[in-house]
């Protein structure tokens, strides 16, 4: 049955042109029985622990627990969740994802609303810029500001394989952009996933260079190092940007409480 389902998944994947490569394989080589036994390990193992870290709403992991996440993230191959080059976006689960973005391409400024997400470049040369939202800033005497002063986190360009890095709700970076400089793909773990109904949609976000005053006059802050700050200010999603979403067809998980 299972042999069934996957020449099903052979098939469309042939026409997405995804993991033809490792398809010939199974056919006929010892190679691949060791891809089957062994990569479907590495993902079932993130799978399974993701389970068992993430609660629900509100769950923000105990140090051992990110340190748990980050040990299985850090090893993991591209060839784990069965990636080509070719491949351009699936989505395992909504707690797991991994995103194919092409050269030049942009996820523009957005964030991460009440949730944890463990990133893991697993292809690719990619710049990641990142925020903090600054809370509370001192807005004594004035009207709150469409613009909000948050700290850069990250403004770097980072190449796979590199280390997992994980964004809590309110540190570490939970406002990022990804600018692929190569085809990049990345794995992203994130507890709890998006969720419109439960009031943690993505918002999207314009940054400006800080000066000791936002755009509209109305906020002022003084911070010594300017270098380190930016103004967010929230926008709609931009009419450029496009995901497109494709059945996942890597290595199968199984859920143990099914
Ligand atoms: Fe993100």
């Amino acid at each position: 049955m299972e042999v069934e389902r996957g020449r099903e998944r052979i098939g469309h994947v042939n026409r997405v042109g995804y993991m033809k490569k490792v398809i010939k394989k199974r056919k006929h080589t010892r190679k691949i029985k060791q891809v089957e036994q062994v990569v479907p390990v590495a993902l079932q193992d993130l799978f399974v622990s993701c389970q068992d870290v993430f609660k629900g709403p509100g769950t923000v992991p105990a140090p051992q627990d990110v340190h748990k996440l980050c040990t299985i993230i850090d090893n993991m191959k591209p060839e784990d969740v069965g990636l080509s080059s070719e491949l351009q976006f699936f989505q395992p689960t909504n707690m797991l994802c991994i995103f194919f973005i092409p050269a030049t391409g942009v996820i523009p400024l957005h964030n991460h609303p009440e949730m944890t997400v463990f990133s893991k470049l697993l292809l690719g040369t990619m710049h990641i810029k990142s925020y903090d939202l600054v809370d509370p800033v001192n807005l004594e005497g004035s009207e709150p500001s469409s613009q909000r002063l948050a700290k850069l986190k990250a403004d770097r360009v980072f190449e796979a394989p590199c280390d997992t890095s994980v964004l809590y709700p309110k540190t570490g970076g939970n406002i990022h952009a990804f600018t692929a400089i190569t085809p990049c793909a990345v794995l992203d773990v994130m507890g709890p996933p998006y969720s419109k109904e439960d009031g943690r949609d993505c918002s999207y976000y314009k940054d400006y260079p800080y000066t000791n005053t936002a755009s509209n006059g109305e906020t002022e802050v003084t911070i010594e190092d300017s270098d380190s700050y930016g103004w967010l200010e929230e926008i709609e999603m931009p009419e450029n940007s496009q995901m497109d979403g494709i059945e996942y067809l890597g290595p199968q998980i199984i859920d143990p409480r099914c």
